[in-house]
């Protein structure tokens, strides 16, 4: 798995050095609420792990699965809802976790869906945001770091459904797309 990645873009200290300052950050924004955490599915998996185990907060954790990509490096502007029920988030605060926010249509969709499910707060937060012009202005509240119009794997990501594991992320070899 390593062999495929031509290089290392946020190596595995940097993300949990960084998860530490999003992890306060997340915590004083919170602070004294009951929160509800939705993390999508299966990108934000390792992400949700690593983050909330930093945050001493009182919170339910909700899993959404969604599928925006399927299965190319090219975001298809499609979001799909997979769940047959939506977690009941009607009067509460919630905090949406998502592993990037690259066109912004994913994120834009859930925040809707739960808006329309009565959620009374939503802050976003994810791992990588891409620096890119956007059609839909969307901006997360929290964000780990910033990369390039780059297509990428790791600690989440995935291409045609591997390289989530791998603990940083990385680029992939042209010989592996
Ligand atoms: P958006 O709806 O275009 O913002 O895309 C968000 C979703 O597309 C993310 O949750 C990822 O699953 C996927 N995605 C976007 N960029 C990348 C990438 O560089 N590598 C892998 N998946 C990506
Ligand atoms: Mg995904």
């Amino acid at each position: 798995m390593h062999d495929d990645i031509e290089k290392v873009l946020i190596d595995e200290e940097v993300i949990q050095k960084r998860l530490d300052l999003l992890a306060e950050k997340v915590t004083e924004e919170f602070r004294g609420e009951s929160i509800v955490v939705v993390a999508l599915l299966k990108g934000a998996i390792l992400f949700m792990a690593d983050l909330l185990r930093r945050v001493p907060l009182a919170m339910e954790i909700e899993c959404l699965n969604v599928a925006s990509y399927h299965g190319g490096t090219e975001s298809s502007g499609e979001v799909s809802f997979l769940d047959r029920k939506l977690p009941d988030v009607s009067g509460k605060s919630v905090l949406l976790l998502d592993d990037i926010l690259d066109t912004g249509r994913t994120l834009d969709a859930v925040m809707r869906k739960l808006k329309d499910q009565g959620a009374e707060e939503i802050k976003t937060c994810v791992l990588l945001t891409k620096d890119i012009e956007r059609d839909i202005t969307l901006e997360a509240d929290f964000s780990g770091f910033t990369i390039g119009d780059e297509f990428v794997v790791g600690y989440g990501l995935d291409y045609q459904g591997k390289y989530r594991n791998l603990p940083y992320v990385g680029i992939l070899k042209n010989s592996a797309i």
